[in-house]
Parts: C-alpha cells; structure tokens; sequence
C-alpha cells in the first residue's frame, strides 16, 4: 500500500446514539463504570493504535443522528455505530445507513444476546459487515480493526 492510499483510506466516523452520554450513571453490571468521556479516551487510543483518523458525533435526536449518516458519504471511509435504543426498531437508521454506501460496523457495549428479548434483533442486520456486542470497550477495538481490514483492503 502506498502513502497516499493509507492517508486518504483510513477515516473513521464513530456515531453514538440515545441515552450513550449517560455512560457512567447507568447500571454499571450492564455497562461497566466507564464514562462516556472516557470511552471516547478508549476509542482514540485503539485508532491511534491502528493508525485510523476517528470522527465522533454524538445525539439524542434520531433525525440529526439520520441527517449526520447523509451528510458522512465522502468525508470518511467507514462508520462505526452504536444506536444505543434505536438499534432495535429505526429503520430511519437503517435507510440512512445504507444510503451512505459504506462499510460499518454496529457495536454494543453489552451482550444483547443476554438481555430482554426486544434488544435480540437489530434493525442493522445484514447491512453491516459486523456486530459486537458484550465486549464492553474493548468491542470498539474489535470494530476498528474489521474497519480498517475493509477500507484498506
Ligand atoms: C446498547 C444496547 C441497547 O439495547 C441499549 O438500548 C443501549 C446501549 C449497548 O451498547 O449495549 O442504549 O447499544
């Protein structure tokens, strides 16, 4: 790979959705005590580890959370999200995600595979090229590495 390609194939958009600030108060034997500001710390280190530009937006309304996908096409490479609530019904997200056109991964801190019923299905099925979920933090790097083997590949 030369310079050039690893320069301009290596942008990462980190999206967190509802309730995701509330990192830190929320129950931590599902969530684990990590701040949602140091979560951001984590997910900074894991890029700069894989030598990938990160990218984060975060909100509580689904229409900015929709309008920030139309508006990423051509300013990064990959997307990484993590919906929080959303995953499980808006497929306004779903829409948006697809009309980007580019690869993402989907990421949950907890192990939904574990949880209440309605948290088992994610409207991004099939549309992401992975999904972690239960890894806490760690599932960002996870989610990283997959990225960066796609946008570099
Ligand atoms: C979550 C799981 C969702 O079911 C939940 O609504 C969240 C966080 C996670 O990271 O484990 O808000 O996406």
């Amino acid at each position: 790979m030369n310079e050039r390609s690893r320069t301009t194939h290596n942008r990462v958009e980190v999206l967190h959705g509802v309730n995701l600030e509330m990192l830190g108060q929320r129950p931590s034997e599902i969530y684990g005590d990590l701040s949602f500001d140091n979560l951001t710390v984590a997910i900074r280190r894991f890029a700069r580890e894989l030598d990938l530009e990160v990218r984060f937006f975060h909100t509580n309304h689904e229409g900015e959370f929709v309008e920030r996908l139309h508006r990423v096409r051509g300013l990064t490479d990959g997307v990484l999200l993590n919906p929080g609530a959303w995953t499980h019904y808006s497929w306004a997200i779903r829409d948006a995600l697809e009309i980007t056109g580019l690869p993402a991964v989907e990421v949950h801190l907890s192990d939904l595979s574990q949880r209440e019923e309605w948290r088992r299905h994610s409207v991004l099925d099939g549309l992401v090229i992975g999904s972690i979920s239960g890894k806490g933090p760690e599932g960002y790097r996870e989610a990283l590495a997959m990225l960066k083997g796609k946008i570099e590949a």
